[in-house]
C-alpha cells in the first residue's frame, strides 16, 4: 500500500485545525497509508519509506518555520539521490504573507528534485470553511497521485 508522509509544524489551534482536515482529505482516498510526523521528529528514514510527502508549516519571519527547516537540514543529504521525483504538496499558514515561506520551500524541494503534484496552499488568518475544504482537497490530491 502506498504511504503518504505528512511532515508538519503545528504550534497553534489554527494549524491543528488544518492538520485535522489534512487527515480527513487523505481518508477520502482508499488504499493509502497515512504517516504523520511533527517536523522536529521526522527524519530521513521516514522520507525514504514514503511514496509521497505533504509539508505543512506556519510562515515565520518571511520563511518556513525553523522546525521545517530543521527537517530539511536533517534529510537533505541522506535523501538527495534517493528521493528524486518524490511527489509532494505543501500548505503554509500565516497572518498575512506566506510568500517567503512558500518560496523557501520551493527552493529546497527544487534542489531535492521532488515533484509537486498539487498547487501550493496558502492560508492566512483563521481558517474558514473554504480554507479547510482547500486543505482537504490538497491532501486528497497528493494521496491520489501516489
Ligand atoms: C516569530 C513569528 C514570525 C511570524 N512571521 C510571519 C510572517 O512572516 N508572515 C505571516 O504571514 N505570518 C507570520 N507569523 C504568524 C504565524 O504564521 C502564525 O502565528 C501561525 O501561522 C499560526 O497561526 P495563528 O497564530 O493564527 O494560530 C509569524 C509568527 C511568529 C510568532
Amino acid at each position: 500500500m502506498p504511504s503518504l508522509l505528512v511532515v508538519h509544524h503545528t504550534p497553534s489551534p489554527a494549524l491543528q485545525a488544518v492538520l485535522e482536515t489534512v487527515r480527513e482529505g487523505v481518508a477520502l482516498v482508499e488504499g493509502v497509508e497515512l504517516v504523520v510526523r511533527p517536523a522536529l521528529s521526522a527524519g530521513a528514514a521516514d522520507v525514504l519509506a514514503a511514496d509521497g510527502i505533504l509539508l505543512g508549516t506556519p510562515a515565520n519571519i518571511g520563511y518556513m518555520s525553523g522546525a521545517l527547516k530543521h527537517f530539511f537540514d536533517t534529510v537533505y543529504y541522506p535523501c538527495l539521490d534517493a528521493t528524486v521525483g518524490l511527489p509532494f504538496g505543501v500548505y503554509v499558514h500565516g497572518n498575512d504573507d506566506t510568500s517567503g515561506a512558500l518560496a523557501s520551500i520551493q527552493r529546497i524541494t527544487g534542489a531535492l528534485r521532488w515533484k509537486q503534484v498539487a498547487a501550493p496552499l496558502s492560508l492566512t488568518g483563521a481558517p474558514g470553511t473554504d480554507d479547510l475544504a482547500g486543505c482537504r482537497e490538497l491532501a486528497a490530491t497528493v494521496a491520489v497521485s501516489l
